[in-house]
């Protein structure tokens, strides 16, 4: 195993919402350095078939290994959806957190029974969501929505702009006219409008977004294998992107709370089959 504890934390995403994780990392575990890479190139994920995101992630996770990164968050549902377990055989040796919907503390936290769960179309066509929804939903209702087109809005920094206002409303009336109560961000890029979001579904309903869970799940993996960083890491943080995006900067220099480096990286130099 490469390992060592001064080493990055690889993360990854098709674009913007792995920020989300991004920064939940930072808040919880400070010392540690990240090497982020956005693959805007191939954005959005949520909508391409299980086999090409596969490939990408295979192939993003490779590069960042290649980088000497110590352990991978895939900070993307739809990708983990897709590719979690292939990474996880590909390289048993190294700890790689994914991430999936969060079915489960819904149901908990729902009063009503009725949980919604906004997602891409490829974590709900997948056996994975599947599964967390057999296991973990009896007698929850569960109403999802694909979001369509609600990744790119945000991609382009249109969070507040009216048509995603309007994209948010016709996405979530129909759920609460049903009276669901607890609304899962199951997308890392959603976190970008949650406060849009409670501003339609009102104070009292919840709104569960993952990335808080993610870090400490990274934390724990860490931990456990004496890989947490002990010394503050003092350099700059670096964020790739296979394609740049200005609404990735102006997001990242809104998040960031800590020094960075911002490059676009030639897609050849990591993946394998361009499209
Ligand atoms: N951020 C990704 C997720 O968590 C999906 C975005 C996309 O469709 O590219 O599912």
């Amino acid at each position: 195993m490469i390992s060592n504890q001064n080493n990055a934390i690889g993360i990854f995403d098709s674009g913007i919402g792995g920020l989300t994780v991004a920064n939940a990392i930072f808040d919880l575990l400070p010392n540690e350095q990240l090497l982020y890479l956005g693959d805007t190139a191939h954005i959005p994920y949520g909508t391409k078939s299980a086999a090409s995101i596969r490939q990408f992630c295979l192939d993003i996770t490779h590069y960042l290994l290649q980088q000497g990164c110590k352990a991978i968050v895939v900070a993307c549902n739809t990708a983990s959806a897709a590719a979690l377990e292939s990474l996880r055989q590909t390289w048993p040796d190294i700890p790689i957190i994914g991430m999936e919907p969060a079915v489960k503390p819904a149901v908990k936290a729902s009063k009503s029974g009725k949980i919604g769960i906004l997602a891409t179309a490829g974590t709900f066509d997948s056996v994975r969501y599947e599964n967390l929804v057999e296991r973990f939903a009896e007698g929850t209702t569960v109403l999802e929505n694909p979001c369509l087109g609600l990744v790119e809005k945000i991609e382009a920094g249109l969070q507040a702009h009216p048509a995603t206002i309007n994209l948010l409303n016709k996405i979530l009336q129909p759920m609460l006219e049903e009276e669901v109560d607890t609304f899962v961000l199951g997308c890392t890029h959603y976190p970008i409008v949650k406060e849009q979001i409670q501003s339609i579904v009102g104070p009292n309903a919840q709104i569960i977004n993952p990335a808080p869970a993610v870090a400490k799940q990274l934390k724990k993996r860490l931990e456990k294998l004496a890989l947490l960083r002990q010394l503050p890491f003092e350099g700059k943080h670096q964020f790739l992107l296979s394609k740049y995006n200005l609404a990735f900067e102006n997001t990242l220099k809104r998040y960031g709370k800590v020094p960075y480096s911002l490059s676009e990286i030639d897609p050849s130099k990591v993946f394998s089959n361009l499209i």
